[in-house]
């Protein structure tokens, strides 16, 4: 089923140099969930943040740390991100040769697990193991920055993979991320969308606008 909308900033699009600060003003602004883009500049091209800045900012929130792992090999970091403060930890099939062990492994750390969708993945690498998972990930961008275009394609596999979840009866997560705006949003809500990861529309404007962005993104 569905859920209400939630709104997962990424930190990606915030003032490096003040992260915690940014963390507080969004968590206050009304984001329900803080998403953390993990990159190693090897299974994406950019190089971002590791288990270190993840323990550093979880003092600043009680929310929930949504950690989105663009790693590769992903297995030897599980457990560094899940002692750091992570939350849910979402991996991509791609970033491992054992999809079904390394979703075993992030919920024997006694984390919620993801699986996350690059645009040319198919929504079938889900078949045999979506019933294990607490969030299904669509990438509507490539993965590695803010700011790109959302991918339209992206609308039918996340109808697709709704599909799915209903018919399992399950309680997963289906986020969207890369590319939302006010507009994208309600498109990606419609199709079966719950939880969506914006970046540029959540800081723009500064600290003074986040309530406001996120009003937007939910459609207020
Ligand atoms: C891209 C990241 C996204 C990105 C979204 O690899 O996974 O979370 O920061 O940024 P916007 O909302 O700016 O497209
Ligand atoms: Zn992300």
């Amino acid at each position: 089923m569905q859920q209400p909308v939630r709104i997962a900033p990424s930190i990606l699009s915030a003032d490096f140099a003040r992260l915690g600060e940014e963390v507080r003003a969004i968590d206050e602004a009304g984001a329900d969930w803080i998403h953390v883009d993990v990159m190693d500049g090897h299974f994406v091209p950019n190089l971002t943040i590791g288990p270190a800045v993840v323990k550093a900012l979880r003092p600043h929130s009680a929310k929930t740390f949504d950690v989105h792992l663009m790693i590769s090999p992903v297995d030897t970091f599980l457990g560094a991100f899940a002692e750091a403060g992570a939350d849910i930890i979402t991996v991509h099939p791609e970033a491992g040769p054992h999809l079904h062990r390394t979703v075993q492994q992030i919920k024997s750390l006694g984390k919620k697990a993801g699986v996350s969708l690059n645009p040319a993945t198919p929504a079938k690498m889900l078949d045999y193991v979506l019933e294990e998972l607490d969030l299904v990930l669509v990438m509507s961008v490539n993965p590695g920055f803010g700011g790109q275009s959302f991918i339209d394609s992206q609308l039918r596999k996340i109808e697709a993979i709704r599909k799915s979840i209903d018919k399992s009866g399950k309680p997963i997560d289906l986020e969207v991320d890369g590319g939302i705006d006010a507009e994208t949003a309600k498109r990606a809500v419609d199709a079966g969308a719950d939880v969506l990861v914006a970046g540029t529309a959540t800081f723009r404007g500064g600290s003074g606008q986040y309530a406001e962005n996120i009003r937007r993104l939910r459609g207020q």
